[in-house]
């Protein structure tokens, strides 16, 4: 086991690493030796690269949307140009619509969610599986939520992309687990980062989130970035199609 979790020599795509768990996991990543290239939308995506250097790492981004197949084909193109090689991918980019009853929902809201959050899963894949298909293997890991597997309210657009992602990995894993591919999700439950300061905020959200969870705390996208990285790793060889929760037990109660 010693040693699995060690990324030197290798290249690791990461998109939504401008912030929040992205930014965790890419500097997560870095420290346990891999070069890291982060396609975002937000220029933020220059401080964790800043970041990444300060700590020693190595680390770079490349402008692109993940509602755009042609940036993620261009994403994929940067980051075997520039490492010479991707040996896993962590798709994270995500958006939150406003919380709203289905009926109120507008359709550009519930196009938003579907395009980034469930589109832009798909067409990264596409871009990082062509890649792993020529080089005979790699690992995928799908940013869904606990929101893919339970409901909370008034997040219809955002529950129906995050449990179509679990679908999407599920079908991916079946798909390429015998050439050398493996392909999860992580299912994090409230993490505070910039989509979700505003219920960090609140102190009428957390008086009520953390009575009924049963760790009684938010976590940290620090929290998140392990469990990421044991899953593009050797440790986790027999580990596919999976949807890990990281949530402190929420979905257990
Ligand atoms: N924070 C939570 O409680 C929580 C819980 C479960 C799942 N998630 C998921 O975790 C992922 C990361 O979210 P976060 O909480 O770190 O929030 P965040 O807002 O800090 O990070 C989202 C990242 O995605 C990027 N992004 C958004 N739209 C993009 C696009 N079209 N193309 C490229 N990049 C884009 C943002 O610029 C940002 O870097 C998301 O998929 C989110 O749904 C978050």
């Amino acid at each position: 086991m010693a040693g699995m979790i060690d990324f030197s020599g290798k290249a690791v795509l990461i998109t939504g690493g401008a912030t929040g768990i992205g930014r965790a996991t890419a500097r997560a990543f870095a420290t346990a030796g891999a070069a890291v290239m982060i396609g975002d939308v937000d220029a933020r995506a220059g401080e964790t690269v800043a970041l990444i250097e300060q700590e020693g790492g190595k680390a770079s981004w490349f402008e692109a949307n993940v509602v755009d197949p042609a940036a993620m084909v261009a994403l994929v193109a940067e980051c075997v140009g520039k490492y010479g090689r991707m040996d896993a991918a962590f798709n994270n980019a995500g958006v939150l619509p406003p919380q709203r009853p289905l009926h109120e929902i507008p359709l550009d809201e519930f196009n938003l969610a579907i395009d980034v959050d469930l589109k832009g899963v798909f067409f990264a894949m596409q871009a990082e599986l062509r890649h792993f298909l020529k080089v005979g293997g790699g690992a995928i890991v799908n940013t869904a939520s606990v929101g893919g597997l339970i409901a909370d309210p008034g997040m219809s657009p955002y529950i129906a992309a995050k449990h179509a992602v679990v679908g999407l990995t599920k079908a991916a894993a079946v798909d390429y687990g015998r050439l050398g591919i493996r392909v999860n999700a992580i299912a994090p439950g409230f993490v505070v980062t910039p989509m979700t300061q505003h219920w960090a905020d609140s102190k009428e959200f957390t008086d009520m989130f953390f009575a009924g969870n049963v760790s009684g705390r938010a976590s940290q996208p620090e929290e998140i970035a392990g469990t990421v990285l044991h899953l593009c790793s050797d440790a986790a060889s027999y580990i596919n199609g999976a949807t890990i929760t990281i949530d402190g037990g929420q979905t257990a109660h």
